[in-house]
């Protein structure tokens, strides 16, 4: 399998091919998810909550994300592999060059951090030094103390406009990539069709160019709340293999997510 790289999810937008992304946290899933086609892969910060049992991503170390991006890039070595900056790891640029490079040599080819434009600057900086970076907007759940809860974004229409100008600022500042979390079908269509650089949507309705599941959503596995946009391809398919194949098929026939995963 040829490795995917940033320019190969930037041809498939120009294309208007689709993509599917997983997190993945250790080898054996890694493998499973790059042998039945996923081209992305994330260690999220995700992994606070769904591994560790915390009731929010906040607790993740840098050494964490290290520990899992290893592990995840012995399993899937053509995959493309971002990695997420955890919480406060990008505070000063000390800290954010020290940080990004321990996931570069742990086998990351993007991080991914979380904000708009007040992390312009960080973006530049980063990508002058060859590491490659994706954006993350909308629903950021390292500031859910911020938001008082998990909750869709950018539904008004200040808030719509102002998360536009964040992701032109990211993609102005050089970032490869941007997610988009919980944030109405519409915006998510405006954004992508604005922006040049691919756009992956988790809780974003249809209309971006990638998706992205967290692993154990897709299985079905997620304790407490499921979130509205999450699908059990699990259940509907009883095996593993076949629950990704079929969510990376959904994905690129647009099929997933439908509306009643979508926020309005
Ligand atoms: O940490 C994570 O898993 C993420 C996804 C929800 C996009 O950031």
């Amino acid at each position: 399998m040829k490795p995917t790289t940033v320019s190969t999810l930037h041809q498939w937008k120009k294309e208007g091919r689709k993509f599917a992304s997983i997190t993945a946290y250790d080898f054996s899933f890694a493998r499973l998810f790059a042998d039945e086609g996923v081209p992305v892969l994330l260690v999220g910060d995700s992994l606070g909550m769904v591994v560790q049992g915390h009731d929010s991503t906040l607790p993740v170390t840098v050494t964490d994300i290290v520990y899992h991006t290893q592990a995840v890039r012995r399993g899937a070595p053509n995959a493309l592999l971002m990695s997420d900056l955890p919480f406060m790891s990008y505070a000063t640029p000390e800290q954010t060059f020290e940080n990004a490079a321990a996931l570069m040599r742990a086998g990351a080819n993007m991080v991914k951090l979380e904000g708009g434009k007040w992390l312009a600057e960080t973006v530049k900086q980063l990508t002058e030094r060859a590491v490659p970076v994706c954006g993350h907007l909308g629903l950021t759940p390292q500031s859910v103390n911020i938001f008082g809860g998990y909750k869709v974004q950018g539904r008004e229409s200040t808030a719509a406009d102002n998360l536009l100008a964040d992701a032109l600022a990211l993609e102005a500042a050089g970032a490869q990539l941007v997610v988009l979390e919980c944030v109405p079908v519409s915006l998510a269509k405006r954004i992508t069709d604005t922006l040049s650089i691919p756009v992956i949507g988790i809780g974003a309705g249809n209309a971006t160019d990638g998706q992205i599941l967290v692993m154990h959503d897709a299985f079905g596995i997620t304790g407490g709340h499921i979130p509205k946009f999450a699908k059990n391809f699990l259940a509907e398919t009883g095996d593993m293999r076949a629950a990704i194949r079929q969510y990376v098929a959904d994905v690129e026939a647009g099929a997933y997510p439908a509306d009643e995963h979508s926020f309005n």
